[in-house]
């Protein structure tokens, strides 16, 4: 997979192209970039992020501890990967540190990021996965839907 344009859409049809798409993905972001993901229980959010994991050169392995909001990888530039799931609002995002994740030099990369959506800053990517039949279609934009 090459790259990717903002709002246009791609079809993956496996977890394996999925996370050739967070490959391509990861290699274009950069310090500070805020990821934020939008999709349904087992959409692929997680197999997107261990894509990304891999553009940004990290080798450790990328796993959803059940109660860990967040996870910090260390690469050339880290990785914050955040399932804001178990939120339960915006204060208890604030209570943990989060605005430093968002705003700090490393990437964040949030599942269920609706639940954070107001402390998202201006320049967040949205990636929205949608399951359409047995693929899954994926968009990249910077705005709402
Ligand atoms: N095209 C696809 N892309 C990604 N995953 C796929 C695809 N097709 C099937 N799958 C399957 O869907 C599941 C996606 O799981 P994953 O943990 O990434 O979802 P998730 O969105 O993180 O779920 P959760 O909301 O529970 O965190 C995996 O079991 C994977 O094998
Ligand atoms: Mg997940």
């Amino acid at each position: 997979m090459e790259g990717f344009r903002l709002n246009s859409c791609i079809v993956s049809a496996s977890p394996e192209e999925t996370k050739a798409f967070g490959e391509c993905l990861g290699r274009n972001l950069q310090r500070g970039s805020v990821v934020a993901l939008r999709g349904v229980l087992g959409s692929g959010k997680t197999c997107l992020v261990k894509g990304i994991a891999k553009g940004l050169g990290i080798a450790e392995e990328i796993t959803s501890p059940t109660y860990t909001i967040v996870s910090e990888y260390t690469g050339g530039i880290s990785l914050y990967h955040i399932d804001a799931y178990r939120l339960s609002g915006i204060d208890d995002f604030t209570a943990l540190g989060g605005e430093d994740y968002l705003y700090g030099s490393g990437i964040s990369v949030i599942e269920w990021s609706e639940r954070i959506e107001t402390c998202l800053p201006d320049n967040t990517l949205f990636v929205d996965i949608e399951i359409q039949g047995c693929v899954r279609l994926i968009r990249i934009s910077n705005g709402a839907v």
